[in-house]
């Protein structure tokens, strides 16, 4: 603040003097010249409440510690002061502060309720501390498996699609060639939907997505089908009451068995390793014929044997088979130019082996420190 913007009464300067040098001997002129004090700080803290710097000046003219007015008042006019002046001048500049410093504090006040923060947060604010640490999540184990898995089929130009984990009886059994009474229901006994004007159930298999996309789409083929499936299982280390599964099925004119094991081949060897070898055993699907299950060398042993694999050297990898020429009839595809194979594998099977989980609830108890282990 410039000395001219005090009043005439007292310029700046005035602080450095004693009461003496400005010619203030009675009570009577030291008041006044408090009260002009006074009353200039007013009319200069009006004007400056609005501006920021204006404001910082004013608080430290007047209450810089060393050169601030009220420092300079104390030593400049009260300590010096004869003993007739030392009470007006001692009261004079108690109230002085007291007012400037309400003032001050009262505009403080008003600016920091101007801010959304509270002042605590504020000014407790240390910026150099460690922020908080958010975790976001990871993919599952399952989710992660699935997309390598369905990448390894798209890279040979599967598509993708889904279907209903509520179906018919139809297309879970009857079109897949499994009648009624047939035994190979047993292990499929499953969850019926209650209520439903229709028979209804949890699909045990993605197998129904062959036969609803056939009736769909004319050949050819080359589908993948990831989904849920459910079964009447007992739960326990590696079974739920509910897997995942993908489905595959490819249909064309000139599809042979080479082609069913060339792409199993190029499978296990992409989802195991190059090193991999396969093998097919006779199995039975009603839906397939033949029908095989898929064996890979083991992936830790590499065939030699090893406890993953119970020291046979191979692992099942899932069940397949050349499509039966019963299951076209159902689609209206013609048996007589078509032929194709179709696949079933069980993801949670194939991620645990590949990842070394052994047991299945762990997959699907959200523990946090189960799915750090697959980031
Ligand atoms: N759907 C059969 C199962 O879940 C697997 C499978 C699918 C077998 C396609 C052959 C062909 O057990």
């Amino acid at each position: 603040m410039r000395a001219s913007q005090l009043n005439n009464m007292t310029e700046r300067s005035d602080f450095d003097q004693t009461l003496a040098e400005l010619g203030d001997t009675t009570p009577e002129s030291v008041e006044a010249r408090f009260a002009e004090l006074h009353r200039s700080f007013d009319d200069r803290a009006g004007g400056a409440k609005n501006d920021g710097s204006e404001w910082h000046d004013l608080v430290l003219f007047w209450t810089g510690r060393k050169s601030g007015a009220l420092s300079k008042i104390t030593d400049n006019w009260l300590k010096p002061a004869p003993p007739t002046l030392k009470r007006a001048v001692g009261q004079g500049l108690n109230r002085l502060k007291a007012h400037v410093e309400a003032v001050i504090e009262e505009q403080r006040e008003r600016i920091e309720a101007l801010t959304d923060n509270p002042p605590a947060i504020r000014n407790n604010f240390d910026l150099s501390l460690p922020g908080i640490e958010r975790a976001i999540g990871t993919r599952h184990l399952i989710r992660q498996t699935y997309e390598e898995l369905l990448c390894i089929f798209a890279a040979i130009g599967f598509s993708v699609v889904e279907g209903p984990e509520i179906e018919t009886p139809y297309y879970n059994f009857e079109a897949l060639n499994i009648p009624e009474h047939h035994p190979a229901r047993d292990n499929m006994d499953t969850f019926y939907i209650e209520g439903a004007r229709t028979p209804h159930l949890l699909r045990t298999h993605t197998s129904p997505m062959q036969i609803r996309t056939m009736e769909k789409q004319p050949p050819p083929v080359r589908i993948v089908v990831p989904g849920k499936v459910y079964r009447r299982d007992n739960p326990d280390a590696t079974h739920g009451y509910m897997f995942h599964q993908i489905e595959g099925l490819a249909v064309d004119t000139d599809i042979t068995f080479c082609d069913f094991k060339g792409t199993v081949e190029y499978f296990a060897r992409e989802f195991l390793g190059p090193k991999t070898k396969t093998r097919l055993r006779p199995s039975y699907f009603p839906f397939t014929e033949p029908s095989a299950e898929v064996d890979a060398t083991c992936h830790v042993c590499s065939g030699s044997g090893c406890r993953v694999c119970k020291q046979s050297g191979w692992i099942e990898l899932f069940g397949a088979g050349m499509v039966n020429p019963a299951v076209y009839g159902f689609v209206k595809y013609d048996p007589e130019k078509l032929s194709g194979f179709a696949f079933g594998m069980g993801v949670d099977r194939l991620a645990m082996m590949k990842y070394g989980v052994t047991e299945v609830p762990l997959l699907f108890q959200n523990d946090a420190r189960f799915l750090k282990q697959f980031p």
